[in-house]
């Protein structure tokens, strides 16, 4: 390639319009979505705290936000269920009258063009707060499988796009592609979060989600953060056990991760802007210490850039309101 003074990088950056057209990566509404936390009642609007913006909702309340999603061109949102009761397996999770279950058959009823995925995990319907059944103090795996399968045929009956595993036991994909196919729902795709590390960004959704461990943590089945070669046998894993998308979380800090499961694999590949993420990004402007829009914009390209072809994060509706007025 040609050097200075013939080649100067400068020239296609002299005007907007220039840029534009030679932009490598986009953003578009419809590769983002937006996470929902449903419980039961009505007219409950309940703020996260450590969440500006983010609610606890029951399902006519959810409805409002979904419909101000899909009004902004929002492609999809991610449900998260806080049950009325908890036990010490779960078992609210596959309660067909559950938030979640309830939520989606609204959301189809009145908004079908919106995608509707579920988050298929037990952290937030069991007692003790881990991701599948307690043996003897430690998460069960092969316990913990048939019960997300029935946690996900219960969604996938309630009419859910997607199903998405998120509790990283080994063999859920498996697991719950059989149970699915079993009950006649053949056509619902999975999409596993099948590189999911285990670390701090989490806390504030685990206020949101009411999902916190009551003991230990989760480095027992979510992955250490310093492994890169792991994150590719996860994936590759989740798809040979039949995942039709994969998804890397948190993002931001694992953008490495996500450029190689793209490059690697060709996979439909999710990026989950986490709760972490979110405060940060959230915190840091109420001080005014950065632009807020700008701030979140680069975030999520930069996600994209990296590889990722859907982005779950929490500025879903305002960054595609920003791109419907700004493009
Ligand atoms: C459930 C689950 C978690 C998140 C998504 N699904 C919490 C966890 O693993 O502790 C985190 C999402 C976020 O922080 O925004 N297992």
């Amino acid at each position: 390639m040609p050097s200075y003074p013939e080649y100067r990088p400068r020239r296609l950056r002299r005007t907007p319009a220039l840029r534009a057209m030679v932009r490598e990566t986009r953003l578009s509404p419809e590769q983002l979505i937006l996470p929902l936390f449903v419980r039961s009642g009505t007219g409950v609007r309940q703020p996260v705290g450590s969440m500006p913006g983010c609610f606890q909702t029951s399902v006519d309340e959810m409805l409002v936000d979904a419909r101000a999603a899909a009004a902004a061109g929002v492609g999809g949102v991610l449900l998260f269920g806080i049950p009325d009761y908890k036990d010490a397996e779960g078992s609210s999770a596959w309660d067909d009258a559950g938030p979640v279950q309830e939520a989606v058959r609204a959301l189809k009823r009145e908004l079908p063009g919106l995608v509707v995925i579920t988050d298929v995990c037990m952290c937030e319907y069991t007692d003790h707060g881990h991701c599948g059944v307690l043996v003897g103090g430690d998460v069960d795996n092969d316990a913990s499988l048939a019960l997300l399968a029935r946690e996900a045929v219960s969604h996938a009956r309630a009419g859910a796009d997607v199903v998405a595993p998120s509790d990283m036991m080994d063999g859920r994909v498996a697991a719950i592609r059989r149970a699915l196919d079993d009950a006649g729902h053949h056509a619902t795709p999975i999409l596993a979060y099948s590189a999911k590390f285990a670390g701090a960004f989490y806390g504030p959704f685990r206020e949101a989600a009411e999902s916190t461990p009551q003991s230990g943590d989760r480095r027992g089945y979510q992955m250490d953060a310093g492994n890169a070669d792991e994150a590719l046998r996860e994936v590759w894993q989740d798809i040979e056990e039949g995942a039709d998308m994969v998804m890397v979380k948190p993002a931001g800090p694992f953008l490495d991760i996500v450029a190689r499961v793209k490059q690697e694999t060709g996979y439909p590949l999710a990026a989950y802007q986490v709760s972490g993420e979110f405060a940060m990004i959230q915190a840091a402007a109420e001080r005014g210490w950065i632009d807020r829009d700008r701030v979140m914009m680069e975030s999520l390209l930069g996600i994209r850039r990296a590889g990722a072809d859907m982005i779950i994060t929490y500025f879903a509706v305002d960054a595609a309101r920003l791109l419907r007025t700004t493009g």
